[in-house]
């Protein structure tokens, strides 16, 4: 397994390319199910859980072409099983079932089972569909799904789910009637599937606030659409120019996507000077330790707690972070101890008491932002960090090594045996 060599210490320097967003694509890559034929979507970033997507979508019968675009023609469809050798490497596979219950009426996908961070359960997704009148069986881990016709419905959300919520909307759009989503996800990339599938023919308002209505039509036709940029990657090296004190330009990205990351980070030190596509993000030096609670957006993203908390562990004193979104999402503290991080955990916070420098080690990633906190932990570290597993850091992040380098990182992959 390849390992990430870092030797921390030095200050960030340059310009940081935001490349396309991995949830967005994964969304949108699902929905050319819906409508036959040749789509084309452009900025998608090259990470393995694309590929994976690629891989699931063809093993359904689509034929996918990933140039300097990804053009996904779902015209001979043949498959309606999502298997759980696919599933369980990708969660957001289940993203497949709206769609195909929506063309199909049919659809057979894999439970996806838990991951590190938490259980993440599918309930709401299947409660939703059955509100259509789907048909919902449990067979041997796999959901079975069959409707004769689908039917408009209120779907209240017990709870904000972003592929739930994207699912349901994807199944909705051939329904008869109208679909009505209360307590829906409001992130920036349920907006972007909303406008991509508009594209496609589908009756959609209300997306980016939390009641989306849908009014069902006879079909949809493929459409090209670009995937927006990553917030989530560029609130990394946002933190990566603050835990390094240095100073960095992201460019390529939606700056309203980052309101509240910048604010929490404003709080914690540093400044930021936002122009068009591109945020300058200066580290002063001085962190200082503040408080935080992941929430569903506009709220500060729970995919970005984890680089949160290593900027933390440099701290001028506490910060108590609470993970409101996933109740297991601690894996990174265990390992940034390893570093000379000061965290006691207590159920669902994390209490950070801010050390004056952490030293480098080797560490362990778990899960895909973990990793990602990790790597910039290492970025501050005195001598050299290791960071093992890193194929969950390349399910989300393009060419980091590059773009790290790039701006003055000592940084490098080792291939492993
Ligand atoms: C999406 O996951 C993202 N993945 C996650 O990003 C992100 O962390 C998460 O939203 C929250 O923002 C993709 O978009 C592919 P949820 P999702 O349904 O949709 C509970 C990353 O790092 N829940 O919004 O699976 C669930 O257990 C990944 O890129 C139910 O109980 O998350 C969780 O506690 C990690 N029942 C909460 O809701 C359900 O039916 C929010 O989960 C659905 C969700």
């Amino acid at each position: 397994m390849d390992k990430l060599v870092i030797e921390g210490g030095l200050p960030l320097e340059g310009e940081v390319p935001v490349s396309g967003a991995k949830n967005a694509a994964l969304a949108l890559m699902a929905a050319t199910l819906i409508a036959g034929g040749k789509h084309r979507l452009d900025h998608v970033p090259r990470l393995r859980d694309i590929r994976t997507m690629e891989l699931l979508l063809e093993h359904m019968g689509a034929v996918c072409h990933h140039n300097d675009h990804l053009v996904i023609d779902t015209g001979n469809i043949h498959c309606l099983e999502a298997p759980y050798d696919l599933v369980k490497t990708m969660r957001a596979s289940v993203m497949v079932l709206g769609p195909m219950v929506a063309r199909f009426r049919r659809a057979r996908v894999s439970l996806p089972g838990g991951c590190a961070i938490g259980a993440r359960p599918i309930n709401l997704h299947l409660k939703g569909l059955e509100q259509l009148g789907v048909g919902i069986e449990l067979d041997h881990g796999y959901v079975v799904a069959k409707a004769d016709r689908l039917r408009g419905a209120v779907i209240p959300f017990d709870q904000v789910t972003v592929t739930g919520t994207e699912n349901l909307m994807m199944a909705a759009t051939l329904a008869e009637g109208v679909t009505v989503l209360r307590n829906a996800a409001r992130e920036p990339e349920v907006v972007a599937l909303a406008e991509y599938l508009r594209r496609m023919g589908a009756q959609i308002r209300g997306e980016g606030t939390s009641e989306i209505v849908i009014e069902g039509v006879k079909e949809l036709v493929p459409a090209s659409f670009r995937v927006i940029p990553d917030r989530i990657e560029a609130g990394t090296y946002l933190v990566a120019a603050g835990i390094t004190g240095g100073n960095l330009k992201v460019t390529g990205c939606r700056p309203e996507h980052l309101d509240a990351v910048m604010g929490k980070l404003e709080l914690a030190g540093m400044t930021f000077q936002v122009s068009g596509d591109s945020i300058q993000a200066t580290g002063t030096g001085q962190i200082r330790s503040i408080n935080l609670k992941t929430w569903p957006f506009p709220g500060f993203p729970t995919d970005m707690q984890a680089q949160f908390m290593a900027l933390m562990c440099l701290g001028n004193g506490v910060s108590l972070i609470t993970e409101q979104i996933f109740e297991n999402r601690f894996m990174h503290v265990l390992e940034l101890k390893r570093l000379g991080a000061d965290i006691e955990l207590d159920g669902r916070s994390a209490v950070v008491k801010g050390v004056r420098g952490l030293s480098g080690a080797p560490v362990m990633a778990t899960d895909l932002r973990a990793s990602a906190s990790l790597v910039l932990a290492g970025l501050a570290a005195e001598g050299i960090t290791e960071v093992n597993r890193i194929y969950h850091l390349d399910r989300g992040y393009e060419a980091i090594e590059k773009k790290l380098s790039a701006v003055g990182a000592r940084i490098w992959r080792e291939r492993g045996v």
